[in-house]
C-alpha cells in the first residue's frame, strides 16, 4: 500500500512538473519580442530596446556571433567545406555605432530612400543582435551582390542553411513586407525548427510567426 503511495506521488509530481514546465517552454519557443530570445523578429516595425548589447558573443570565424548562433555556423561551414564549399563569413554581429556607420555611408552612395531598401538604420538591424551573418565565397565573387545566390557558396546556403537553423531573411520578392531588397548572403539564425518550418511553408519570417508586414518606418 506504502509502494502504491508512492508510485502514485511520483507520478503525480511528474504531471505536475510536466505541466508547470509546459507553458514556459512554449513561450521561450515563440517569444518574438526578448532580445534573448533566438527567434526574436527585429524589422522597420519593430527595434530593438536600446540599451542591448548581446552577452554571450563568441568568435566564429573572425566576426562576433552569440554562442548558441555561432556553434551553428561553425557547423555549418565546416560541412561545407566536406562538401567542397568554401563559406566565409563577410559580417557578423554589429554594434549600434557600427551600424550607423554603415548606413550613413549607404545614404551617401543611395540616398535615404536606397539606403533604406539595403541597409537598416542603427537600432533595427538584426546585426545588432549578434544572430545574423552575412557570408560570402573567400574570393569575394559576387560579395553583397544579387549573383551570389548563383555562386558555390550561395547556392550551398540556400539549400542547406536551415539544417543548421539558418533563414534566408531576405527572399526575392518579399520587400513589402520585410522591407529589403534580396539578400541571398543574409543568414539570421532562428534554430532549426524555426527555419525548417519557414522554409517549407516558402513565407517570410513575418508571415510564418503571423507578424504584420514590416515594409517601412
Ligand atoms: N542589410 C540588412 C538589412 C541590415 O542592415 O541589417
Ligand atoms: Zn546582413
Amino acid at each position: 500500500m506504502a509502494a502504491l503511495l508512492c508510485v502514485c506521488l511520483a507520478v503525480s509530481l511528474a504531471v505536475f512538473l510536466n505541466l508547470s514546465n509546459e507553458p514556459a517552454d512554449a513561450a521561450a519557443a515563440s517569444d518574438v519580442d526578448s532580445p534573448d530570445s533566438s527567434i526574436i523578429v527585429v524589422n522597420k516595425d519593430r527595434p530593438l530596446a536600446a540599451e542591448y548589447v548581446p552577452q554571450d558573443l563568441v568568435d566564429a570565424g573572425g566576426m562576433l556571433l552569440r554562442a548558441e548562433a555561432a556553434g551553428a555556423y561553425t557547423r555549418m561551414v565546416a560541412d561545407a567545406a566536406a562538401d567542397g564549399v568554401a563559406v566565409s563569413a563577410v559580417s557578423g554581429y554589429r554594434s549600434r555605432e557600427e551600424q550607423s556607420r554603415l548606413h550613413t555611408s549607404y545614404i551617401a552612395d543611395y540616398g535615404q530612400e536606397g539606403a533604406d531598401s539595403l541597409s537598416a538604420r542603427p537600432g533595427y538591424s538584426e546585426h545588432e543582435t549578434g544572430l545574423a551573418v552575412d557570408i560570402g565565397n573567400p574570393d569575394g565573387l559576387c560579395a553583397l551582390e544579387t549573383c551570389f545566390e548563383g555562386t558555390a557558396a550561395g547556392s550551398w546556403a540556400a539549400a542547406n542553411a536551415h539544417r543548421y537553423g539558418f533563414l534566408i531573411r531576405y527572399p526575392a520578392g518579399a520587400e513589402h513586407i520585410t522591407g529589403y531588397a534580396y539578400e541571398p548572403w543574409h543568414l539570421r539564425y532562428v534554430g532549426p525548427e524555426t527555419a525548417r518550418g519557414v522554409r517549407d511553408a516558402g513565407v517570410t519570417l513575418e508571415e510564418f510567426l503571423g507578424l504584420p508586414a514590416a515594409p517601412g518606418y
